[in-house]
C-alpha cells in the first residue's frame, strides 16, 4: 500500500520523481525515496513526507517510492528504494511478498546482507544473483519475479542503463506514454502533468520501458500487444486549485462529479441480470454507500439486499442462493474486496464492480463494471467518490426497475427527474458551509460524538461518523436512532454532541422523539434538517435542502462531510493524510 513511480526520458528524473511522488502520497506517507541510474546508482531516501526529499540527484532514468509501512516500522533504513549488496540495481515495491521469510533465510545463507526489516528487500538481492548468472537485466528481472509469492508492483533500474523494468501482479501499475519519455506509476495522477496517454497493465504483465519505447511481456518473456488509450482527466483535476486541502476541493467538486457520473451511467447503459436478490460487498466508506444502496433498492424494488464487509464476506460459507453480487471500491485495489470478488467468482455468482479507477484490479474480477466518473480523488478521506457510488447504486435500482418492471413504489419518470437534479441539490447544500463552520467551532474540543439517522439516512449517519473519526480523531459512533435507547443512551450526557439527520418522511416523527430523548439528557443536539419545526428540539440546525426523502442522502452527505472537515481543521489535523491511514488498502 504504497506509491511507486519510474521515469526514463530527456528531462532530469529527480524533479519529476519527487513531483510524481507528491501526487501519490495519498497512498502512503511514512517515508519516501528516489534513485537514479545514470552511471552509478544514487539514492536519497528518508522517513517522513515526500517534501523532505531534496530531489537533486543527477540523471535521466529513475524510480521513486512513498511508503505506508506494513513490514518494518517507518524509518530511514526501511524506506525504498533498496540497492542490495552491490549497489548495481535499485528497486521499489508496492504489495506484500508473502514468502519473504524463506527468501531472506536463503539469501542470508548465500551471504547477502540486509539493510532493512522489509519484505521488499529480498527482490533486489535475488535480482543481483540472477544477474550474476545471466548477465542480462531482462532475464534477471523475469527470473526474479518468478521467485516471488504474493502481490507486487515492482519497478527496477540498473546501473548505467536507461531501461526500467516493471511488473504488475495484484498491485496497481500503469504505464504513461510520453514523447521522448515514458512513465510507470501506481496511479494515473502520478504522471498526468506529462501525459494522459496510458497503457493499463494487467496482472502478469511485465513492462520494459526506455525513453522511446514501452514493450510488454508475460512472465516467460513472451511479447504481449497492448494498446494505449487517452484518459479525460486533466492535470488540474489532480491539483488543489487554490483549496487548502484536497478533501475540501473534492467536496466542492461533487456537483461536477455527479454530472459526469450521471452522464456516464446513462451512456454506458449497463445490463444488470435479475436474480431477485442482491448482495453488496465493500469496505469503509464504500460499505456505507452500499448500505444506502441496500435501503434504496429494497425500498424501490422490493427485492432483498444483503450487505457484507469484504473482510467478513470471505468467511461466509457457501450458501444456496442465487444473487447478483456487487463489489464497491473506489480505488478498485482494496485487497479485502478483491479477495471477496475472487471467492464470489469461484462460487459461480454473477458479479458487478463499481469503481472510480479505469482498469483497476476489480475490473478484472467481475462480469460487469460500472465506472463512477468522479475524477481523481487524492484526499485519503473519500468524499466525491462516495456520492458517485451512491448515484451508481441509485442508477442500478432505476435501471433494474425499468428493465424488469419492478418499481412498485414510485413512478419511473419521477425517479429520473429526482436523479437528474442531484448535482443541483448538492450545489445548494454546499451553500451552507459557513453555517456548518460555526457549528464546527462548538464541537472541536469534544472527544466523543453520536450520529443518528433512520432508514435511508442511517448510512449517511455512519458515513458522517466515519469521516469525523478518521480526519478529526474524535470518537464518533453512528446508530440507527431507534437503537439508542437499547444501550448507547447510557453514554449521552450533558454537552455531548449528537448529530441527527431528520428528513420529512416516514421516519420523521420517530426522529423527533429521538431528538427529545437526547435533549432531555442535555446533549448538544445538531440536526441536519430542512424542517423549521426541528428548531424546537435542537441546539443547532444545518438547514440543507433535502428535497424529500429519496434523494436527501446526497444533501445530508455534504453536511456531514463539511462538518468533519471544518472540525478537523480547527483541531489542526493532517486532513489529507490522516494518521495510520492510506487511500488504497492493498493488504488484508
Ligand atoms: C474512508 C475511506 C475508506 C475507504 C476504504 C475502501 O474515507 O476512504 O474507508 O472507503 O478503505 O476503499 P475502496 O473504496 O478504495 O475500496
Amino acid at each position: 500500500m504504497c506509491g511507486i513511480i519510474g521515469y526514463s526520458g530527456y528531462r532530469e528524473a529527480s524533479a519529476i520523481l519527487v513531483e510524481s511522488l507528491k501526487k501519490l502520497e495519498y497512498r502512503g506517507y511514512d517515508s519516501a525515496g528516489i534513485a537514479v541510474a545514470d552511471g552509478d546508482i544514487k539514492v536519497e531516501k528518508k522517513r517522513g513526507y515526500v517534501s523532505s526529499l531534496r530531489g537533486n540527484l543527477e540523471g535521466h532514468t529513475g524510480i521513486g517510492h512513498t511508503r505506508w509501512a506494513t513490514h518494518g516500522e517507518p524509518s530511514d533504513k526501511n524506506s525504498h528504494p533498496f540497492t542490495g549488496c552491490t549497489g548495481e540495481f535499485a528497486i521499489v515495491h508496492n504489495g506484500i511478498i508473502e514468502n519473504y521469510m524463506r527468501l531472506k533465510e536463503e539469501l542470508t545463507e548465500k551471504g547477502h546482507r540486509y539493510e532493512s526489516d522489509t519484505d521488499s528487500e529480498a527482490i533486489v538481492h535475488i535480482l543481483e544473483d540472477e544477474y550474476k548468472s545471466s548477465g542480462d537485466f531482462k532475464k534477471a528481472f523475469l527470473n526474479t519475479i518468478k521467485k516471488l509469492e504474493g502481490s507486487f508492483a515492482i519497478v527496477a533500474i540498473h546501473r548505467g542503463e536507461d531501461r526500467i523494468f516493471g511488473v504488475k501482479k495484484e498491485s496497481p501499475l500503469i504505464a504513461g506514454m510520453g514523447d521522448g519519455e515514458n512513465f510507470l506509476g501506481s496511479d494515473i495522477p502520478a504522471f498526468l502533468s506529462y501525459t494522459n496517454r496510458v497503457v493499463i497493465m494487467e496482472d502478469g504483465d511485465v513492462c520494459e520501458l526506455t525513453p522511446e519505447s514501452l514493450t510488454f511481456y508475460d512472465f516467460e518473456g513472451k511479447k504481449k500487444e497492448k494498446k494505449g488509450e487517452y484518459v479525460n482527466w486533466t492535470p488540474e483535476s489532480a491539483e488543489k486549485s487554490g483549496y487548502e486541502h484536497f478533501m475540501l476541493k473534492e467536496i466542492f467538486e461533487q456537483p461536477i462529479a455527479m454530472e459526469s457520473t450521471i452522464h456516464s451511467l446513462f451512456s454506458a447503459d449497463t445490463d444488470f441480470p435479475y436474480y431477485g436478490r442482491i448482495t453488496i460487498v465493500a469496505c469503509g466508506t464504500s460499505y456505507n454507500a452500499g448500505m444506502a444502496g441496500k435501503y434504496l433498492i429494497e425500498k424501490i424494488l422490493g427485492i432483498p439486499v444483503d450487505i457484507y464487509y469484504a473482510s467478513e464476506y470471505r468467511l461466509r460459507p457457501e450458501v444456496r442462493e442465487r444473487s447478483l453480487v456487487v463489489f464497491i471500491t473506489q480505488s478498485g485495489e482494496t485487497a479485502d474486496t478483491l479477495t471477496a470478488a475472487k471467492i464470489a467468482r469461484k462460487r459461480g455468482y454473477k458479479t458487478v464492480g463499481i469503481t472510480n479507477v479505469l482498469g483497476s484490479s476489480i475490473t478484472h474480477y467481475v462480469d460487469n463494471v460500472i465506472y463512477t466518473s468522479a475524477g481523481p480523488e487524492i484526499g485519503v478521506a473519500a468524499t466525491k467518490t462516495f456520492t458517485a457510488q451512491l448515484a451508481s447504486l441509485y442508477y442500478m435500482g432505476l435501471s433494474m426497475g425499468e428493465e424488469y418492471g419492478i418499481l412498485p413504489q414510485m413512478k419511473f419518470e419521477e425517479f429520473i427527474e429526482g436523479f437528474r437534479r442531484i448535482p443541483r441539490l448538492i450545489e445548494k447544500a454546499l451553500d451552507y458551509e459557513e453555517n456548518i463552520k460555526k457549528i464546527a467551532h462548538k464541537i472541536s474540543d469534544e472527544e466523543n460524538m453520536f450520529y443518528l439517522g433512520r432508514g435511508l439516512n442511517y448510512p449517511i449517519a455512519m458515513e458522517g461518523a466515519l469521516k469525523m473519526k478518521e480526519i478529526s480523531y474524535i470518537h464518533a459512533e453512528a446508530y440507527p436512532a431507534g437503537e439508542l435507547k437499547h444501550g448507547p443512551l447510557a453514554l449521552v450526557r450533558k454537552g455531548i454532541p449528537v448529530v441527527a439527520i431528520v428528513t420529512k418522511d416516514e421516519t420523521y416523527d420517530k426522529m423527533i422523539s429521538n431528538l427529545r430523548e437526547v435533549s432531555a439528557r442535555k446533549a448538544m443536539v445538531i440536526a441536519i434538517s430542512s424542517e423549521r419545526e426541528v428548531d424546537n428540539y435542537v441546539d443547532y440546525r444545518i438547514p440543507v435542502p433535502q428535497n424529500g426523502s429519496l434523494f436527501s442522502p446526497f444533501a445530508n452527505t455534504v453536511a456531514v462531510q463539511l462538518l468533519a472537515y471544518h472540525t478537523a481543521k480547527l483541531r489542526g489535523c493532517a486532513i489529507d493524510k490522516p494518521r495510520n491511514l492510506a487511500k488504497s488498502v492493498t493488504v488484508e
